[in-house]
């Protein structure tokens, strides 16, 4: 197939400065990704891009060429230790993209048998998660949540809801006490918020090795403990990357979806008077603005012609996940009723394993705060919010919200007052000063 000829970049693009690659940092990206993405089409199905200053990668924007990469494990695969740039010394692993690109032994970068054997563990554990369990728990969290910020009758939805839900929930999945979950939380927070991210990096790791300790001796009713019971008879240390995994790759996308779906049904008027707007927003969230906007690195086993490009043995391909979900091709498909063919979750032997935990938690989340503030609204003109920058997630940096003040109900349940001590027996802040965040919360279930 003929590749068309590099389009050129209209007057003021960025692309002018990057050596013809578009760059997928900085405001401007991070303003409009849906712009950059209508120019990337121009290239065809693939498009050069750079992830950060000197980051050079190939972008697939079309969705039948997406999946195609995402179902060829064959001729593309997910080991980082292939990355061609990073092994010859043209990205320095100090890149602002290393963190998430580089290789950890996880199932992310595993292919093959190794692959199906970690992810195996991973889905049979998370086919545990007893869903009125984690009903009953998100809906705990929201309800604690809301009621630190309901009497000011103003919020951030965003740092005061959204990122913190998950972070709550997932140390409630995965059995956190007081100290271990308030690291967890800690590190979480650092590495994502980009403040002492190595420092937090090892916060985390230390805290997910002393979980595992803990669950070793004493296992419970938890995910990390089901990881261990499993026939893939994990290591210690493959379970703290595991953890570590589903920790890093459920924490951030579900505060974006959460995120982004919110900002959907305060910022577009369609919803308010439907049925079931929550799934309905949700699903629209997931086409147009997902998550994960640009991921699923994948590197090429030999020099070979793919979608018209030339591409050599190790070098990075990236799949644009918001690119895919609105090319022009699409919308036909979308519009004949095929509402879940998005590819936010990506798709093939990777494709997020979690989705269904991942829908239910964000909609509870909207849905308890939207009975326990039903008038909440925008607090600041759509225009003037912001959306963080970098090449990957999709996620504002604040939502700011008015509602009425409310005096919530802020009593947790009976069921939920019965399961929080064995959090807390096991739960000494051993000395380390200030409780964090989630200590708080495990008080607030059993006062
Ligand atoms: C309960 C929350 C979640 C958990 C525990 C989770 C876990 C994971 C794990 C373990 C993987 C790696 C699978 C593999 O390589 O075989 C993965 C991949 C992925 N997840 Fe999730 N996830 C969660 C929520 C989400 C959300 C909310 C989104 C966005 C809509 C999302 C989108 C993706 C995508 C796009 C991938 C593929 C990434 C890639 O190949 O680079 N996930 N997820």
């Amino acid at each position: 197939m003929d590749r068309p000829t590099a389009p050129v970049p209209p007057p003021g693009c960025p692309a002018h400065q990057s050596g013809g690659r578009v760059p997928l940092h900085g405001p401007e990206f991070a303003a409009d990704p849906q712009a950059y993405y209508s120019y990337l089409r121009h290239y065809g199905p693939t498009a050069p891009v750079e992830l950060a200053p000197g980051v050079e990668a190939t972008l697939v924007t079309d969705y039948a060429t997406a999946l195609q990469l995402l179902q060829d494990s064959g001729a593309f695969r997910k080991d980082a230790r292939r990355w061609r740039d990073l092994n010859e010394g043209r990205v320095s692993p100090d890149s602002p993209v290393a963190p998430l690109l580089a290789y950890r032994p996880n199932a992310m970068f595993s292919d093959g048998a190794e692959h199906l054997r970690l992810r195996q563990a991973i889905t049979d554990s998370m086919a545990r998660v007893d869903s009125r369990r984690l009903g009953r728990s998100t809906e705990q969290v929201s309800t604690y949540l809301i009621s630190q910020f309901g009497s000011r009758g103003s919020a951030d939805l965003l740092g005061d809801y959204a990122k913190q839900l998950p972070l709550f929930v997932f140390n409630e999945l995965f059995g956190c006490t007081a100290d271990i979950g308030d690291r967890v939380v800690f590190g979480m927070t650092g590495m994502f918020d980009g403040v002492n991210a190595e420092q937090a990096v090892g916060v985390m790791f230390g805290a997910i090795g002393e979980l595992v300790a803990l669950k070793r001796a004493r296992p419970g009713d938890d995910v990390p403990s089901w990881l261990m019971e499993h026939s893939s008879k994990l290591t210690d240390e493959e379970l703290v990357h595991q953890i570590a995994l589903l920790l890093v790759a459920g924490n951030e996308p579900l505060r974006n979806l959460i995120g982004n779906t919110l900002h959907r049904l305060l910022t577009h008027d369609a919803y308010a008077h439907q049925g079931g707007l929550i799934d309905e927003a949700m699903d629209d969230t997931l086409w147009e603005n997902p998550p994960m906007q640009n991921l699923a690195p994948h590197y090429p086993t030999s020099d070979m012609e793919f979608a018209g490009q030339k591409l050599q043995a190790g070098d990075l391909v990236l799949v644009s996940f918001a690119a895919a979900n609105t090319g022009p091709a699409l919308t036909a498909a979308r519009q004949a009723g095929s509402n879940r063919a998005h590819l936010a979750w990506s798709a093939g032997p990777h494709a997020c394993p979690s989705k269904e935990p991942a829908r239910q938690i964000t909609v509870a989340a909207i849905e308890n705060l939207l009975n326990k503030l039903p008038d909440v609204e925008l607090a600041v003109p759509t225009e003037s919010l912001t959306w963080r920058p970098g090449p990957f997630n999709r996620g504002l940096t604040a939502l700011p919200a008015k509602f009425t003040p409310v005096r919530t109900a802020s009593r947790p349940t009976p069921e939920a007052r019965a399961e929080a001590p064995s959090h807390h027996e096991q739960g000494p802040t051993r000395g380390r000063g200030e409780r964090g965040v989630w200590s708080q919360f495990l008080n607030w279930l059993t006062r």
